[in-house]
């Protein structure tokens, strides 16, 4: 049976977050790719805080309506969160996980304080002031420097999401569980991957979810930072490539 690969995109983005994946490997695999609660297009009711178990249940729905009974489960970011959320929900729903650019800790009192201004921030002053806040985090100096497109496309995505779907989704994220015990029993196999650049979440980050999880390696992108999925399609579309073929 073909193969099926469930993209989730990080925040404050969109399920087109993943074009160039979409473009890259749909001859491989089907390749689903939804816009999380409040993202995107979808037009869903918010609740003051959307919680990553909420988002899963979410995707969840999303794989019924889809047909697809179990996939390859890939997050970025929050998607990472979201996909550890899954995974822990329904594991029988779940083929292998890949961990982009994540990290499995839980965020202490100041990261907490941080989310909210974030959620306040993007309710009082708009999406523009948190693309701005975001952009020289996510991008690595090179793509920066040297791929205006994808800047602009990533500035506009952020600037285009709703404030409420920004001010949920950051107060979700600050309840997440810590999950390095979940991921010491995932026994299935799981493909870590972060950028060689990414200061959001360091290398060491990567390398602990990697020594946590029991039958995984660790890929680093080279030449991008946080996005490593937009900054490097290539690699990065190889590396999900070569992990597919590793089992059905
Ligand atoms: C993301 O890219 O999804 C965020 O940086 C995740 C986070 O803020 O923890």
């Amino acid at each position: 049976m073909e193969q099926a690969l469930v993209l989730l995109h990080g925040f404050p983005f969109e399920g087109s977050y993943w074009q160039p994946q979409a473009e890259g490997l749909s001859t491989a695999c089907r390749v689903l790719a939804p816009d999380l609660r409040g993202f995107g297009a979808d037009r869903r009711v918010l609740p003051a805080a959307l919680t990553m178990e909420q988002l899963a249940d979410d995707v969840l729905a999303d794989m019924d309506a889809a047909g697809l009974k179990r996939a390859t489960i890939c997050g970025l970011s929050m998607g990472g969160y979201v996909a550890m959320a899954l995974a822990a929900r329904a594991p029988e729903r779940v083929d292998a996980l890949v961990l982009c650019n994540t990290r499995a800790t839980a965020d202490d009192a100041e990261g907490r304080a941080a989310r909210e201004k974030t959620a306040v921030d993007a309710l009082e002053h708009g999406p523009q002031v948190i693309a701005r806040a975001m952009l020289p985090k996510l991008l690595s100096e090179k793509t920066q420097a040297h791929k205006p497109d994808l800047v602009q496309r990533i500035e506009s995505m952020i600037a285009r999401q709703r404030p409420e779907a920004i001010a949920t989704a950051s107060r979700g994220m600050a309840l997440r569980p810590e999950r390095f015990s979940f991921l010491r029993g995932w026994k299935k196999p799981a493909l870590v991957i972060t950028g060689a650049h990414d200061m959001l979440m360091p290398l060491p980050t990567s390398v602990a979810m990697r020594d946590a999880l029991p039958n995984s390696h660790l890929v680093v992108i080279p030449d991008a930072a946080h996005l490593s999925s937009a900054e490097n399609p290539a690699a990065f579309n190889l590396a999900l490539l070569d992990f597919m073929k590793t089992y059905d």
